[in-house]
C-alpha cells in the first residue's frame, strides 16, 4: 500500500549537507500498522513527512496505493492531492472552532452539503467515542479528548492511508496506555493502512503489527514485535528494545547448531547461526527474565554461573535485581517473593534457548 524506495532527504546545516534519510525502503502492506520506531533525531519524522508531502526527497521514489506520489524522475503529488490522514504530536485543533467544525474542517473545504458534512462529522465523533460533544468549543476538551478530535480530522475524508507521529506524546502515562488500545482497535476496525512514529518501544511494542527500527537515518532492523524482541539482529536493537545483558565471546567448540561460547562468565552454551564457526567473535543477548535463579541442587550445571547480588529494586510486579558475576554486572528480573537480599551469594542460569547470539562485527 505505501512503497518506499531509496528514499534519501537531506537538510542543508553550518558544515554542510546533513543525511536525515539515507536510503531508506520499506513496504506498507495494505491494513497494516508499522511503526518506525527510534531514537530522537535518527530520522523518523523526516520519513513520513516525506510520505505526506510535507517534505521534497532528494531521491528515491514514493507510491501510495499503486499511485507514484514521487519520483526522483520529477513527480511530486502535492499533500492535499495524497489519498492521506495525519495527526501529529500537537494536535493542531483549532480553538476558536467547536469540536464538529474541526473534525468536519477537511469536508467543508470541499464543499459537500451541510446536512452531509454534520451527519458524517456525528458518525464519525461516535467512532473515536466523542459522540454528544461536537457543539462543544474544542479548547474545553481534555488532552485525550483533543487527540480524539484529531484522529476523527484525519479520518474524515476516510483515506486510504492514516499517518500518525508521535500521536499520544502529550498525554498523561495511564492515558497513553489507553489510547494505545484505541488507537490500535480503531485501526484493526477500519483496516486502515497506518504508518506510525514514535520514540517508545513500549508503544511500539503494543500497537504495531511490524516495527522498522531506525538509526542515524537508516532502518537497521524490522519485523513483527515478538521477533524484534526476542531475535534482535543487531546491538542497537537488542539495546534500545528493552533491558538486555550483552555478553562477548569468542566460539570455542561448535556441535551441530550449538556451541560453547568462551564469555567472561565461562562456558556458555547457546544456538549459533549456520555459518559461524570456531574462533569467530559473537555477541550474546540476554534478556533480564530469561536469568533464573536456581539452587544448589539443581541438577543442570550447563550455563550455571555463580553470582551475588549487587542490589534489588522492588517495582511491585517485578524486583529489578544487578547480580554480579566475575567481572560483569548482569540485569535480572525477579518475582517478587524471590526472598533475596543484598548481598546473599547465589546460582544463576540461562537456558540456551533463551539465548541470542550474532556475529560480532
Ligand atoms: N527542516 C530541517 N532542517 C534541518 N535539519 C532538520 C530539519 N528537519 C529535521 N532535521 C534534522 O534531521 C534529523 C532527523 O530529524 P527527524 O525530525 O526526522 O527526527 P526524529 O527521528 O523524528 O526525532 P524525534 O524523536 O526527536 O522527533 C535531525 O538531526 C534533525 O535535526
Ligand atoms: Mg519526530
Amino acid at each position: 500500500m505505501i512503497e518506499i524506495s531509496n528514499l534519501l532527504k537531506q537538510f542543508a546545516g553550518e558544515r554542510g549537507s546533513f543525511t536525515a534519510v539515507d536510503r531508506v525502503s520499506l513496504t506498507i502492506p495494505e491494513g497494516k500498522l508499522f511503526t518506525l520506531l527510534g531514537p530522537s533525531g535518527c530520522g523518523k519524522s523526516t520519513t513520513l513527512r516525506c510520505v505526506a508531502g510535507l517534505e521534497r526527497p532528494d531521491a528515491g521514489e514514493l507510491k501510495i496505493g499503486g499511485d507514484t506520489v514521487f519520483s526522483e524522475t520529477g513527480v511530486f503529488v502535492p499533500p492535499n492531492r495524497r489519498d492521506i490522514g495525519m495527526v501529529f504530536q500537537s494536535y493542531a485543533i483549532w480553538p476558536h472552532m467547536t469540536v464538529l467544525d474541526n473534525v468536519t474542517y477537511p469536508l467543508r473545504i470541499k464543499g459537500l452539503p451541510r446536512r452531509q458534512i454534520r451527519d458524517r462529522g456525528i458518525e464519525i465523533l461516535k467512532l473515536v467515542g466523542l459522540e454528544g460533544l461536537e457543539d462543544r468549543a474544542a479548547p474545553n476538551l481534555s488532552g485525550g479528548q483533543q487527540q480524539r478530535v484529531a484522529l476523527a480530522r484525519a479520518l474524515i475524508k476516510e483515506p486510504k492511508v492514516l499517518l500518525l507521529d508521535e500521536p499520544l506524546s502529550n498525554l498523561d502515562a495511564k492515558l497513553r496506555e489507553q489510547m494505545r488500545f484505541e488507537i490500535k482497535a480503531l485501526q484493526r476496525r477500519l483496516g486502515i493502512t497506518t504508518l506510525y512514529v514514535t520514540h517508545d518501544q513500549s508503544e511500539a511494542l503494543a500497537i504495531s503489527d511490524w516495527i522498522a527500527v531506525m538509526d542515524r537515518g537508516r532502518v537497521i532492523d524490522g519485523g513483527p514485535p515478538e521477533e524484534i524482541y526476542h531475535r534482535p539482529k543487531n546491538r542497537f536493537t537488542a539495546d534500545f528494545i528493552g533491558q538486555t545483558n550483552i555478553l562477548e565471546g569468542k566460539i570455542g567448540e561448535v556441535a551441530g547448531r550449538k556451541a560453547k561460547i568462551n564469555t567472561a562468565l565461562g562456558d556458555f552454551v547457546c544456538a549459533i547461526a549456520g555459518e559461524a564457526k570456531a574462533g569467530d567473535a559473537v555477541l550474546i543477548f540476554i534478556r533480564p527474565e530469561n536469568l533464573r535463579i536456581v539452587t544448589a541442587s539443581d541438577a543442570s550445571p550447563e550455563n550455571t554461573y555463580p553470582g551475588e547480588v549487587h542490589s534489588l529494586v522492588f517495582l511491585g510486579e517485578c524486583v529489578d535485581c544487578q547480580i554480579r558475576s566475575q567481572a560483569l554486572l548482569l540485569k535480572a528480573r525477579l518475582h517478587p517473593s524471590c526472598g533475596l537480599h543484598e548481598g546473599a551469594g547465589i546460582r544463576f542460569r540461562v537456558d540456551p534457548d533463551a539465548a541470542i547470539c550474532i556475529p560480532a562485527c
